[in-house]
């Protein structure tokens, strides 16, 4: 079996082969979301929930998406208008869930580590839609196809990750991914938005762009993310334009093929010039969202083959 869990719940946990496997099926997701008929069905019969208690719009839709194309029964979770708010906890609300059967079920939570917590309540497949600051591991192995498709290869590459490091998840989850599949990380930030002890992930930081960016292949931006600070990590949002956003002249420090690359939702103007975002040569963020729906494809399809055997397994020795 070239995919070994019974979730997706970050990076962390996985293996180089692992990364590998879920980016060659997602390949061929590509392939069948180009086409006229794009229906799976290696999900037929299950139950996909998704439960976003943060707000969402690329990931949530990529993911019901990914489950509608593979034939699951999807059901979104508004988690504004939950229970929640009437003060259940997380765990009451997931056992209520875990009771109806589902099969799959994908989770966003503000709390890191809120994910984990609910995978060891429930008896069916979790997948980590980002957690806090903690991982984003779908983000990474999205990213990751997307560099592997521009790059031809995802090895020995130098990649700059930029802007509010210390309160992405997305960050953490490619630190890990591209330093498990041997590629060489560079952080470039003010030193209030990188967090504590990060040198010791094996990357190299720097708080100025134009070194950072020195002779990179990829160029990773970040949006800052405004509602996990409570205070002042930035003078202004136009002077942290003119000393960390990705302009023409920044960009000119990168190899002359790098590519642009953000998770969404951008700050034009702040973390990256809108120029720079829509320009073809340069910027594969469309490309990004495109390969997220095929790579939750492949995630969600090597879970529920695992879930399947598992239950088999049961079957057979009941
Ligand atoms: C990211 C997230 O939610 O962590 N967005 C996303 O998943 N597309 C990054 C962000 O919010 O800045």
């Amino acid at each position: 079996m070239s995919f070994r869990h019974n979730h997706l719940l970050g990076i962390e946990s996985l293996a180089p082969d692992e990364i590998r496997a879920v980016l060659d099926l997602a390949e061929t997701y590509v392939d069948l979301n180009r086409a006229e008929a794009k229906h799976g069905d290696a999900l037929a019969g299950l139950t996909q929930i998704n439960m976003f208690f943060e707000n969402s719009t690329r990931t949530q839709a990529s993911f019901e998406i990914a489950g509608l194309r593979l034939g699951a029964d999807v059901m979104n979770m508004s988690m504004q208008a939950s229970s929640i708010k009437k003060g259940e906890t997380l765990i009451d609300t997931a056992l209520t869930l875990n009771a109806m059967h589902p099969d799959l079920l994908v989770v966003r939570h503000p709390h890191s580590g809120a994910v984990n917590l609910l995978a060891e309540k429930v008896n069916c497949a979790v997948l980590n839609a980002g957690d806090g600051r903690h991982e984003h591991p779908t983000q990474a192995l999205l990213d990751a196809l997307t560099i592997r498709r521009a790059k031809g290869r995802l090895h020995r590459l130098s990649v700059a990750i930029c802007g509010d490091i210390a309160h992405s998840r997305v960050a953490r989850s490619n630190i890990l991914l591209l330093g498990k599949m041997e590629n060489r990380v560079r952080l470039i930030g003010p030193p209030t938005l990188m967090p504590a002890g990060i040198a010791e992930f094996g990357v190299e930081v720097f708080d100025d762009m134009a070194k950072g960016l020195e002779g990179v292949d990829v160029v990773m931006m970040l949006r800052l993310q405004k509602e996990r600070m409570d205070g002042g990590f930035i003078p202004s949002e136009r002077e942290y334009f003119h000393r960390f956003g990705l302009d023409a002249a920044k960009l000119a420090h990168a190899r002359s093929d790098a590519i642009v690359m953000h998770p969404g939702p951008m700050n034009r103007g702040v973390e990256i010039d809108g120029t720079i975002a829509d320009d073809i040569n340069r910027s594969v963020i469309q490309d990004q969202v495109e390969m997220g729906v095929a790579v939750r494809m492949a995630a969600m399809d090597l879970l529920a083959r695992n879930l399947r055997a598992a239950r088999k397994k049961e079957r057979e020795h009941a």
